[in-house]
């Protein structure tokens, strides 16, 4: 059995991750700093496995302490979640999101050298494409100038880990683009955490929902778009769990790569449209007003996944609406 260091892996996407790792016959072993994720995760991953997950307490930007978990698990391979994501804050903190999910990056690769691990699973963004001017995006379409330093990072990973790639032509990379992430584990033990204010459409419609926020407000109906509303390509994070696994099987049949896909469902859907479909599914109120514009966004984006489902041998299952109710399931649970 391959054993897989999942940096983040007490995170959102990390720990569906870490489930459909056990899944599929490998061995997860979790290095996170808990810089943004919550002890409730590690209770939600026992109750699905039946077991604790390997589990280190560390910055992987820190040498050292990389270093000891290097040495005390020999991976054969690295997921690479840990990094800063929120793209607001990015604009308020820049150097405090280039030094660590720039940092975090080179500290991996550092130790995948010297340990001589050669696989690597990055976790990269639909941002790297900027503002695109194709639609559907693939990835070959042209990648614009990164609209706030969150999105820098994630090109500026993108180039270290090719150039890493040309310079040691043993590794093998995945570079995974994710659209919009959502939903949350079927059995709505593990889910999203976000701290404060979420300011992710989803997650803030559950927590209006749930009666913790007081109303939501729309960013803007007046867009080019068939009701006004932005439209996006939600992809289930269980799905997106599952792309990770099936990279992991697809790198270790070759002898060297750096190849990136992307991962979505292949189509948009609008801000309006999801909340009818959270509030049609699961039978609950969501009261919403339109506001302005939020500065920075996209009218519309969505993918080209064909490569994933040619290449990795995955494509997407599930349906917004089974998101919407694993979301709900998952904040219920937060609620009780
Ligand atoms: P998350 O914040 O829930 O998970 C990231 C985890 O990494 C957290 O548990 C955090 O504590 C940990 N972490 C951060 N810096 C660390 C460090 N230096 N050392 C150890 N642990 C550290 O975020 P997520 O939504 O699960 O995202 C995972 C990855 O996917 C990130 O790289 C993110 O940029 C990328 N991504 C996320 C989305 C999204 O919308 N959620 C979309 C595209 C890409
Ligand atoms: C979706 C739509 C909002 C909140 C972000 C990052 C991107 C990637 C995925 C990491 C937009 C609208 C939202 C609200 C709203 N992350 N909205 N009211 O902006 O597409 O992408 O997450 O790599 O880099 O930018 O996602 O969920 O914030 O917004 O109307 O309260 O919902 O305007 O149209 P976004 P989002």
């Amino acid at each position: 059995m391959k054993k897989v260091l999942v940096t983040g892996g007490a995170g959102y996407i990390g720990s569906h991750t870490v489930v459909e790792l056990f899944n599929h016959g490998f061995i997860p072993v979790i290095v996170d700093n808990f810089s943004n994720s919550d002890e409730r995760v590690l209770q939600g991953l026992e109750d699905i496995l039946g077991f604790k997950p390997i589990l280190y307490r560390s910055d992987c930007a820190d040498y050292q302490s990389l270093k000891d978990v290097f040495q005390a698990e020999t991976p054969d391979a690295v997921i690479h979640f840990a990094a800063f994501k929120a793209v607001g804050e990015s604009t308020q903190q820049p150097t405090r999101y280039y030094r660590n999910n720039i940092d975090s990056l080179l500290t991996v690769l550092e130790l995948m050298e010297e340990f001589q691990v050669r696989d690597i699973v990055f976790s990269s963004s639909c941002t790297v494409y900027g503002q695109p001017d194709e639609l559907p995006v693939s990835e070959t379409s042209k990648q614009k100038d990164a609209t706030s330093p969150y999105g820098y990072t994630k090109q500026v990973c993108e180039r270290i880990l090719m150039d890493a790639c040309v310079a040691r032509p043993e590794l093998r990379c995945v570079l995974l683009r994710y659209f919009n992430p959502i939903g949350a584990h079927p059995s709505g033990l593990i889910g999203e955490l976000p701290f404060g204010i979420p300011n992710n459409l989803v997650p803030y419609i559950a927590q209006t929902a749930a009666g913790i926020r007081e109303k939501l407000v729309i960013h803007g109906n007046d867009y080019q778009t068939a009701d006004g509303t932005c439209i996006r390509d939600y992809i289930h994070v269980c799905d997106l769990a599952m792309a990770h696994v099936r990279a992991l099987e697809w790198i270790d049949l070759q002898t060297c790569a750096c190849e990136a896909f992307n991962l979505g469902q292949g189509q948009g859907n609008s801000v309006k449209e999801v909340i009818d479909t959270f509030i049609s599914v699961n039978n609950v109120p969501v009261r919403f007003e339109i506001g302005p514009r939020r500065t920075g966004d996209v009218e519309q984006v969505w993918a080209d996944a064909t490569k994933a489902q040619r290449v990795l041998n995955w494509k997407t299952e599930k349906s917004l609406a089974a998101a919407l109710q694993d979301t709900w399931r998952w904040q219920q649970h937060l609620s009780k």
